[in-house]
C-alpha cells in the first residue's frame, strides 16, 4: 500500500536515524494524522487568537456601555458652524477638542474634525 504512494519511498531510508524503524505501512497512518494534528493546531490557534485580541477598535472610552454611540442634531440647532470629532479622543465628543492633533504626533495617524458652516451666515 504504501509503495503505492509516489515519494513515500524516498522518505523511508533505512538507517538514517538509528533504532527507528518505522514501516512504510505506519507511514501512510502517521503522516496523515500529523498533518491533520498541524492544520488543526493551526486553525485553533488562528480562532482563539482573534477571540481575545478585538481587532483595532476606534472608541476606547466614549459611552462604553452602550453597543452603539449615536448623536443627532437638528440643522437649525447647529448655528453658523460646528466641528465634530473624528478621532474619537476628545473629552468634548462629540464636538472637537483638539484632541486628534496629539492622537495623529502618536499614531502618524491623520485623522480630523468634520466641520460644518453656513455659507451665508
Ligand atoms: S478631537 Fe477628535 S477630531 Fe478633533
Amino acid at each position: 500500500m504504501a509503495s503505492q504512494v509516489p515519494g513515500l519511498s524516498a522518505l523511508i531510508k533505512p538507517g538514517l536515524i538509528p533504532g527507528f524503524k518505522v514501516s512504510k505501512d505506519q507511514l501512510t497512518t502517521i503522516i496523515p494524522v500529523a498533518a491533520a494534528a498541524a492544520l488543526s493546531t493551526y486553525l485553533l490557534t488562528r480562532y482563539f487568537s482573534s477571540q481575545s485580541s478585538p481587532k483595532c477598535r476606534v472608541n476606547m472610552t466614549i459611552n462604553k456601555d452602550s453597543p452603539k454611540v449615536v448623536h443627532s442634531f437638528d440643522m437649525e440647532d447647529i448655528g453658523n458652524k460646528a466641528v465634530y470629532c473624528r478621532c474619537w479622543r476628545s473629552k468634548k465628543f462629540p464636538y472637537c477638542d483638539g484632541a486628534h492633533t496629539k492622537h495623529n504626533e502618536e499614531t502618524a495617524d491623520n485623522v480630523g474634525p468634520l466641520i460644518i458652516k453656513k455659507k451665508n451666515p
